[in-house]
Order: structure tokens, then sequence, then C-alpha cells
């Protein structure tokens, strides 16, 4: 670093840096469909909570809006709406919701599940912890997050995001 002044070195790394972090953000973010990448802990982990109309999640879709307060992905394969919780049951990294392929992938050591939880590919070989979402007299739907959290406290994981 012949001829550079120890500010522009320090630009130089802090520019490195910043290039660094936002190729890795755009990288995991982008094209694969992925909802998250690191664990960040759900706000919410227990009593029963609404989500709001059960219109909002059609047949064949995913929704995960409720991903960062209460840590589940909520699915309707034909009709019946389950909050899903992606903690792979194989050794408790959170799988990602992949919408261009409408499946749960792990990162950790390649595990498949469908939109259900259901095993797709192991090596897990327990599905993803789910309860169903009660649809209420107003025609909302509730999530009983309690249940679902014991679910996978049940699996030996804590739900630590
Ligand atoms: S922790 Fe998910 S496949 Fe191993």
């Amino acid at each position: 670093m012949e001829g550079l002044s120890r500010r522009e070195i320090l630009g130089t790394a802090v520019s490195l840096t910043v290039l660094g972090v936002t190729a890795g953000v755009t990288g995991s973010l982008g094209g694969c469909g992925l909802i998250q990448e690191k664990e960040i802990p759900p706000k919410v982990t227990t009593g029963v909570v609404n989500v709001g109309p059960a219109k909002d999640f059609p047949a064949g879709g995913a929704n995960t809006k409720f991903w960062e307060l209460y840590g589940i992905v909520l699915t309707n394969d034909s009709g019946t709406v389950l909050a899903v919780r992606p903690r792979c049951t194989h050794k408790g990294c959170l799988a990602t919701w992949q919408a261009d392929h409408q499946r749960f992938g792990c990162p950790c050591h390649g595990s498949q599940f469908d939109m259900l939880g259901k095993v797709l590919k192991g090596p897990a070989v327990r599905n993803l912890p789910s309860v169903v979402a009660e649809k209420q007299p107003d025609g909302t739907l509730a999530v009983d997050l309690t249940k679902l959290y014991a679910a996978e406290s049940a699996l030996g994981f804590k739900p630590k995001g």
C-alpha cells in the first residue's frame, strides 16, 4: 500500500466491508424465495393470537407476514390453514420457505418439507411443528402459539428464533 495515506487505506477497508455486507444481504434475499436467513427471535411465542380474515390465506399459498412477530408461516394446501413453525426436526436449524418450490428447505443438511410441514426429504424424519389456524365466528383465524411452541419444545428445541 505504498503511497496511500492511512486515511485512504481505512476508507478502502470500510468501503470493502460495506460492499461485502451489501452483497451478503442481497445474496440472501435475491431470487430464491427465502423468507429468512438468520435466526431472529419471534416477539411473541405464547397465547392465542388472531391473524386476521381467513380470506387472506387462500388455498395453494403461504403467507410469511407473521414471521417476525410470531415466527410462523401460514400455509393453506387445500382449505385448512396451518401455522407452521419451520424448526427443522433433524438438528433444530430454521428451515426457510422456498416460494419458488412451495416447500420448506433446511439450510443445514438439506431436509425438505412440504407446505403442511411433512417431510419430503431427510435426514429429518419427523414433520415440522404445526397447528391448525382455527376459524372464529367473525371469519378470522386464531393460532394457538402456546400449543405450537410446546410442540417445538417437545422436539427438544427451545424457541430461539
Ligand atoms: S438441521 Fe435441518 S437437515 Fe439437519
